[in-house]
């Protein structure tokens, strides 16, 4: 068999397992006598020659290791050409520069580029394969879990764990001093990790994008209830995409509008940098001023204080567990073995137990929280019975 040159890079926000998927990557090429080169940040160092030869026999358990060694970046270099107006035009400047990063793949000398990210940079090397035919193979990877194709992406159950350690813990404080506690959790448009994780640790009320949330009907009357009912303490889950209903907006929100929302800055594939919004710090201002709800607390003798933890970027760190490591060493194995049979433009993924493939424009979708989830059923009914009297 031919030796192959393989590049790897990995995109978008780090996530712990993307060491995995390198380490499962080198695994297997090494194994086959194939050279691999880290495209260091993302597509910039792929657009910048910023290449270096991975050694295996340096990098024992990389697995184990969280965050990616070949660092990454949000940089999209089709910014320029989505931007254009006209979709003739549109269309005609993304196939460039999707030929001009086909002719990148050669100049940098590569077989294949296995590109390790979400769906913004598995988008970029979907186009890539779509329009200039480049070897390219995708691995998914998110914390935040919101990609098609496959099952779970590593890191999610991660961030899972690490999301509702903290919201267990903070029940001990919430309890101490009777307060509300409003956990805003990672996750832009999909709510996996805010339900998930807010189910793991029993939160009282789980907000998500995929269901704006009325402030009066699923806060005011649940925290309402669960006084009572005789409980003290609440926390609430908030994904930093959760918004309300265009009436709640209207009714009940005060100090930001909808303009603002739209208004927030961008990153360079167009995602609202949310973390400048804080909802949950949204909250406890509407919140502090629900007169109503205060005084409903009082008459029944319970503090009415509400603070906000915003878990950012601590979601995202650390080690990852188990589960991801293998997921992680797994799809980068799979990969690999596409590349020795010049099987490019496909997406590898996790479908039940069992590692497979689907096409890269497939599987660089968005997949979203439907509302016909049994987890929402189950995240429903625990809010519906912890409001109940016993
Ligand atoms: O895409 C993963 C993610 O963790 C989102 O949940 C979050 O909105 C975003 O990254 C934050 O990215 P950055 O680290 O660039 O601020």
């Amino acid at each position: 068999m031919m030796s192959k040159r393989i590049g790897i890079l990995t995109g978008g926000g780090d996530c712990p397992g993307l060491n995995s998927v390198i380490y499962g990557v080198l695994l297997k090429a090494v194994d086959a006598g194939y050279q691999v080169i880290g495209i260091e940040k993302g597509w910039k160092g792929f657009l910048e020659n910023r290449t270096r030869e991975l050694d295996v026999t340096s990098l024992d358990d990389l697995h184990t290791i969280g965050g990616t060694l070949i660092y990454t970046s949000r940089t999209n270099p089709y910014k320029k050409a989505k931007s254009i107006q006209d979709p003739i035009g549109r269309e005609k400047a993304i196939k460039e520069t999707a030929e001009l990063m086909a002719s990148q793949v050669k100049n940098l000398k590569l077989d294949a580029l296995i590109a390790i990210g979400g769906d913004d940079t598995l988008g970029v090397a979907a186009a890539m394969n779509k329009f200039a035919g480049a070897n390219v193979i995708g691995v998914p990877k998110t914390i935040d879990n919101d990609l098609s194709s496959t099952d779970y992406t590593f890191g999610f159950w991660s961030a899972i764990q690490l999301a509702s350690n903290t919201m267990d813990n903070i029940t001990t404080t919430a309890r101490s001093h009777q307060r509300i506690f409003i956990v805003e959790v990672m996750g832009r448009d999909a709510g996996w990790l805010t339900l998930v994780s807010g189910i793991s640790a029993g939160t009282d009320i789980i907000l998500i994008p995929e269901k704006p949330f009325d402030l009066q009907d699923d806060i005011v009357k649940v925290l309402r209830d669960r006084v009572d009912s005789g409980r003290k303490y609440h926390i609430i889950a908030c994904s930093e995409g959760a918004i309300p209903t265009k009436e709640s907006f209207d009714r009940d929100f005060t100090s930001i509008n909808p303009q603002d929302i739209d208004k927030l800055p961008k990153d360079d594939f167009g995602n609202p940098i949310l973390a400048k919004l804080n909802m949950s710090k949204v909250l406890v201002k509407e919140l502090n001023s629900q007169d109503a709800l205060r005084k409903y607390f009082q008459d029944h003798d319970v503090e009415y204080d509400i603070r906000e933890v915003t878990l950012g970027h601590t979601m995202r760190a650390g080690t990852p567990n188990s589960f991801d490591r293998i997921l992680g060493l797994r799809l980068g194995v799979h990969a690999v073995k596409l590349a020795m049979k010049n099987r490019y433009g496909q997406m590898v993924c996790l479908n039940g137990t069992e590692i497979g493939s689907v096409p890269l424009s497939e599987g660089a979708q968005k997949k979203l929280v439907p509302h016909t989830s049994d987890l929402l059923e189950v995240a429903n009914l625990i809010t519906k019975v912890k409001c109940g009297k016993s």
